[in-house]
């Protein structure tokens, strides 16, 4: 499995992730395609910028039941994305459902990663609002080890959480985590976060980034610095 660089195209129409990706000329940087852009342009859009020649990590979330996410996962598949994503809170039945789905005639299929709980789910919140009796941790390793248990290749979190899940279920485990950003830059509206060099040492395998490289007045060099911090 190869660290990469994973960029949150975090726009919110086709042209203006155009001119974005654009910007690119000797490199395809692997792209994060959300909720957001998804729902403003579509399924065109996965199938723009796969032509383009870029991996696309589909990050959609998915949380239904079984039966419903497995016919949406055969959809996501056809457009052949790389990677995407479910809630783990859906439960085991229903991520070996989004497996199936998935995997298409040949055997092949995109990489299916769970969100455990949210970095925007405090502890307190998790606790008296949905009535979890645990710690957040706890939570966070027990969904992750369920999403193992169903077959899954890993869990989005948070890098300073990347540690414990992978000593729970174990290093090809995989752990994407966003909530990166430069030693030197802001850090915005994300609260847990990390240089890409520390969550190369932590051991994620895959960073998401977004406003660091898509704000910046040089994306492109951005995009550089954080492939030679992280992948080296
Ligand atoms: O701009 P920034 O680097 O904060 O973008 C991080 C990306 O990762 C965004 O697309 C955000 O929605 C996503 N993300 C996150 N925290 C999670 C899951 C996804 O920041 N727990």
């Amino acid at each position: 499995m190869g660290k990469d660089v994973i960029v949150a195209c975090d726009f919110s129409s086709a042209k203006a992730t155009f001119d974005f990706l654009d910007k690119f000329k000797d490199e395809k940087p692997f792209v994060k395609i959300g909720m957001e852009l998804f729902y403003a342009e579509g399924p065109s859009i996965v199938r723009e910028i796969k032509k383009r020649g870029h991996k696309i990590f589909l990050d959609l979330k998915l949380h239904d039941i079984p039966n419903t996410v497995k016919k949406s996962m055969a959809v996501l598949s056809n457009l052949d994305v790389d990677m995407t994503n479910l809630h783990a809170a859906g439960t085991i039945e229903m991520m070996k459902a989004a497996l199936e789905g998935l995997t298409r005639e040949d055997g092949t299929r995109p990489l299916l990663i769970a969100v455990t709980q949210l970095t925007s789910t405090s502890e307190e919140r998790m606790q008296n609002e949905l009535l979890i009796n645990a710690t957040i941790n706890d939570t966070i390793v027990k969904y992750a080890q369920n999403a193992n248990a169903a077959g899954l290749d890993g869990v989005v979190c948070s890098p300073l959480e990347a540690g414990m899940v992978k000593d729970a279920c174990g290093k090809s485990f995989m752990t994407v985590t966003p909530g990166v950003r430069f030693a030197d830059g802001d850090i915005g509206d994300q609260v847990r976060v990390t240089t890409p060099a520390k969550a190369k040492e932590i051991g994620s395998d895959y960073i998401v980034v977004g406003r660091p490289i898509t704000a910046a007045d040089n994306p492109v060099a951005a995009y550089r610095r954080c492939v030679e911090e992280f992948v080296g």
